[in-house]
């Protein structure tokens, strides 16, 4: 299904301060385990997502940099903080901070991953993360699908540099 045959409502929903929203995969990203918060908030129910692609939920407006580089980290064994906005099965919308992280075994074999999603500032939202996803998702959908990427990839990477600092330590400093 291309993005922009997803149903989106532009409604945003909420879960609750104290709530975490947990899910794992296996190495190529299907689902492997999903919370009763994962559940409620997203809409679904616990066989409609196992062993489904975790872009699943993917929103169209979510910018493809910010998932490449979520793989790079969890390719080479480092976790990710991240803000991102979820779709819901309705088309509704849900930002959360996500903390994703390898799971290892005992020899230290990455075999899946997990994300931990907490309630994001409200601020940190509206004021850095909408900007400058809009700026990204824009430079993505302005050439073809790669030249789109490579750009906005490139633009998130000279802001990194302008700021002298990493994905995480940019995610974090906003937390
Ligand atoms: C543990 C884990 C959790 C993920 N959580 C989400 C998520 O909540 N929302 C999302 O859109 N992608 C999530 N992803 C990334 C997806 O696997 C996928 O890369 C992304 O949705 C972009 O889709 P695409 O790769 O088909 O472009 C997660 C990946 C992993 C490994």
């Amino acid at each position: 299904m291309s993005d922009r045959a997803l149903p989106v409502t532009g409604v945003e929903v909420y879960f609750g301060d104290d709530e975490i929203i947990v899910s794992k995969t296996d190495l190529k990203g299907y689902i492997t385990y999903a919370n009763d918060v994962f559940l409620n908030i997203a809409g679904y129910a616990e066989d409609e997502v196992l062993g489904q692609p975790h872009s699943m939920i993917r929103h169209p407006d979510m910018p493809r940099a910010v998932f490449k580089l979520l793989w790079e980290h969890l390719k080479s064994g480092e976790e990710i903080f991240a803000y991102v906005m979820n779709r819901a099965k309705n088309g509704d919308h849900y930002w959360v901070l996500a903390h994703v992280t390898p799971s290892l075994d005992a020899a230290g074999t990455i075999v899946g991953y997990h994300s931990n999603r907490r309630v994001p500032k409200r601020d940190t939202i509206n004021n850095v993360i909408i900007p400058l996803y809009k700026q990204l998702r824009a430079l993505e959908m302005s050439g073809d699908r790669k030249a789109g990427l490579e750009a906005s990839s490139a633009k998130l990477e000279a802001m990194l540099k302008e700021k002298g600092m990493t994905a995480n330590q940019l995610f974090l400093s906003l937390a």
